[in-house]
C-alpha cells in the first residue's frame, strides 16, 4: 500500500520536501485535482440559471458539494451552509449581518484571535456603538476562563473565537465557551479555519451559531470556504454582498432577497472549487477525522519532544503538553530572527512560515515580533521531522 504522500502529487514529485506549512494552505490529493478537472470536462455550466441539462448536471454537482461539507460539519440542514470566499469572507459577512445584534452592546474576542476575526467586528463595532473586549490567555498559553467568566455579562451580545490558534495551536474550550454564552443570550461565532481541517467538528454537538472555515486548509482549492449560521440568523441577517441570483424581486425602487444560502452568493459561485471541496472533504471522510485528529497529536508530541531535547536556546510559543493543543508549532530561537530560520531551513527543504501570522496582537501579547511556525497534516510523517532539527541546529551554527 502507498503512502498517504503518494496521494499527493506535489509532495511525490518532490520527495526532498518537508512541507510544514499547512496551517498557511494545505496540498492537494490527486482525487481533489481530477474531481475538478473532470467536472471541468465533462459536466461545467454555470449553476442555477439554465433550463438546459448540462446546466442542471452543475447544479446537482454544486449543490451535492454544499450538502457534503453541511454533513461533515453536523449541519442540521445544507441550506444553512453558505459557500463564501474563504473564512474571512464568512467572518466578515458575520460581524456585517449580526451588527443589529450588538449595537450599543459588547463584543467578545480573545487575545489570540487572527486578523480575520479582529479586524471585522472592530470596524462593525464602531459603526454600531459597540465595546470590542479581548479575552487573555493564561501563562500556559490556554484560554483564561476565569477572566471569561468574569467578563461574560448580559452585556456581550456575540462571543467569537478561533477554533484552534494558527499560533500557538492551542484548541479552546469551544463547547463550554457556547453554552456560557448561551446562559447570558450570546451568540457563539467560531473561526473554523484551522479547526474543521483538524477535528472532527459537529456544530450542533458545540453548541455554536455560526462557524467559518476555507477549503484550501484541508486539501481543498482556494477561492472558496464556507459560511454556516443557524437559519434564523441567516433569515435575519442583512447579505454582505449583493448583485445576480440572491433576489426574489428587483423593482427600480429596491430588491427583496432570496432565502440562505442564495442570500449570501451573490454572482456567479465558485462552481469548480465547490466541486473541488466536496472532493477535499470525501477524502479526509476517507481518512476519519479522529484519526486526523490523532496524527496531527502523535506528529506534534513527537516533534515538541524532539525540538525541546535537541535543540538549544528554542522557546515555544504554545502550550508544551498536548492536551487541547493541535498540530501547530510556532517557536522562537535565541539571538536568530524568524525569517533567517525560515530561510536556512528551506535551504534543508523544509517549509515552514515565519512573521507575525496575522496575529499582531498576540505577538504583542507574546513580546515578540515574530515567530517561525512548522505545522502539520496528514502527508506528513516523523521524517519531516528530521530535516527541521537538522536546519535548526545548522542555524544555530551559523549564527554562533
Ligand atoms: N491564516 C493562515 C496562516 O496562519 C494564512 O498561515
Amino acid at each position: 500500500m502507498g503512502s498517504i504522500r503518494d496521494d499527493f502529487p506535489l509532495l511525490a514529485a518532490r520527495p526532498d520536501l518537508a512541507f510544514l506549512d499547512s496551517a498557511a494552505s494545505s496540498q492537494k490529493p490527486r482525487a481533489v485535482l481530477e474531481a475538478m478537472e473532470s467536472f471541468q470536462e465533462t459536466q461545467y455550466a454555470n449553476v442555477h440559471r439554465g433550463a438546459y441539462r448540462l446546466s442542471q448536471v452543475a447544479t446537482m454537482a454544486y449543490e451535492g458539494a454544499r450538502k457534503k461539507v453541511a454533513d461533515f460539519i453536523g449541519a442540521r440542514d445544507a441550506n444553512e451552509l453558505c459557500f463564501v470566499r474563504g473564512t474571512t469572507t464568512g467572518l466578515n459577512v458575520l460581524a456585517h449581518g449580526l451588527a443589529p445584534r450588538y449595537a450599543d452592546k459588547t463584543v467578545l474576542l480573545t487575545e489570540i484571535e487572527h486578523h480575520a476575526n479582529f479586524i471585522p467586528w472592530q470596524q462593525w463595532a464602531k459603526r454600531v456603538g459597540a465595546t470590542v473586549r479581548y479575552v487573555p490567555f493564561t501563562q500556559g498559553h490556554r484560554m483564561d476562563m476565569a477572566a471569561f467568566d468574569e467578563m461574560l455579562d448580559d452585556d456581550v451580545a456575540v462571543v467569537s473565537l478561533t477554533g484552534m490558534s494558527n499560533v500557538l495551536g492551542t484548541i479552546p474550550p469551544v463547547a463550554e465557551v457556547a453554552a456560557k454564552a448561551k446562559s447570558v443570550g450570546a451568540l457563539t461565532v467560531v473561526d473554523g479555519a484551522q479547526m474543521v481541517p483538524h477535528m472532527p467538528v459537529d456544530v450542533e454537538a458545540l453548541g455554536i451559531d455560526a462557524i467559518a472555515f476555507g477549503a484550501h486548509k484541508m486539501l481543498g482549492p482556494t477561492g472558496i470556504g464556507a459560511m454556516w449560521a443557524r437559519a434564523e440568523l441567516l433569515d435575519e441577517m442583512e447579505p454582505f454582498e449583493t448583485g445576480g441570483e440572491m433576489i426574489v424581486d428587483v423593482t427600480f425602487e429596491g430588491a427583496t432577497w432570496s432565502a440562505a444560502p442564495a442570500k449570501f452568493e451573490a454572482g456567479t459561485p465558485p462552481i469548480v472549487e465547490a466541486v473541488g471541496f466536496g472532493a477535499a472533504v470525501d477524502y479526509l471522510q476517507g481518512l476519519g477525522m479522529e484519526w486526523v485528529a490523532e496524527h496531527d497529536r502523535e506528529l506534534t508530541a513527537h516533534a515538541l519532544d524532539r525540538l525541546l531535547d535537541e535543540v538549544p536556546g528554542i522557546t515555544i510559543q504554545g502550550p508544551l503538553d498536548m492536551a487541547d493543543r493541535g498540530g501547530v508549532i510556532s517557536f522562537t530561537l535565541d539571538g536568530i530572527h524568524a525569517h533567517d530560520l525560515a530561510t536556512i531551513l528551506d535551504e534543508h527543504g523544509v517549509a515552514v512560515r515565519a512573521g507575525h501570522h496575522c496575529a499582531k496582537p498576540l505577538m504583542s501579547c507574546l513580546g515578540v515580533a515574530a515567530t517561525a511556525r512548522a505545522s502539520f497534516y496528514v502527508y506528513n510523517t516523523e521524517a519531516d521531522i528530521d530535516p527541521l532539527v537538522k536546519g535548526l541546529l545548522s542555524a544555530i551554527d551559523l549564527f554562533g
